[in-house]
């Protein structure tokens, strides 16, 4: 039987309502999703890989064995091809997001022209949530309840109570 497995990458720093949003739509639409950390040297973060696969692991443990949650470093189509994967997942918020996207998308396709990108729009209400917004708000002390589950919530306080502020 042939298995439609699809890849769902990021920098998941850290995961968001928006993100599980999509992982619950891509696991509709394929038998396997993996939810895939990048490693991102010239974007380090604020929280360790380890801490957001943790975290995106415990965020979508609801969805049972038709989601998986990894990590790579290097190009995305290769690690896609290295798990069988027939396409990208990637969510389109808004129309400042299509321009990455388009490009991502369009330079993946020459790579690996056999895989393809599927751009999947968030429900209701997550439009506007991105992990950069997440961290600045709750970085000068807004409420990010309802934008991430309660567990990264409290997580995200003690790294920027340890950061003293700071967010990157
Ligand atoms: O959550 P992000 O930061 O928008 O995710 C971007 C990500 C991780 C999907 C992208 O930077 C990526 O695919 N990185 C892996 C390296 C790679 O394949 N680069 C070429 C993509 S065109």
């Amino acid at each position: 039987m042939i298995r439609r497995i699809a890849v769902f990458p990021g920098s998941f720093d850290p995961p968001t309502y928006g993100h599980i949003d999509l992982i619950e739509r891509g696991a509709r639409l394929f038998d396997l999703l993996i939810a895939v950390v990048a490693v991102n040297p010239r974007k380090p973060g604020l929280f360790t890989l380890d801490e957001r696969v943790g975290m995106l692991r415990e965020a979508v443990a609801h969805l049972g064995d038709r989601v998986e949650v990894d990590s790579f470093e290097g190009l995305l189509v290769d690690y896609a091809r290295l798990k069988g994967a027939s396409a990208i997942l990637r969510g389109l918020r808004v129309v400042s997001d299509f321009e990455f996207e388009f490009q991502m998308a369009s330079m993946n396709r020459h790579l690996a022209p056999e895989i393809e990108t599927l751009l999947v729009i968030p429900g209701e209400g997550h439009h506007y949530v991105s992990s950069g917004l997440v961290k600045e708000v709750a970085a000068f002390g807004g409420a990010v309840d309802g934008l991430v589950p309660p567990q990264i919530e409290r997580r995200l306080r003690r790294k920027l109570q340890e950061r003293q502020g700071g967010i990157s």
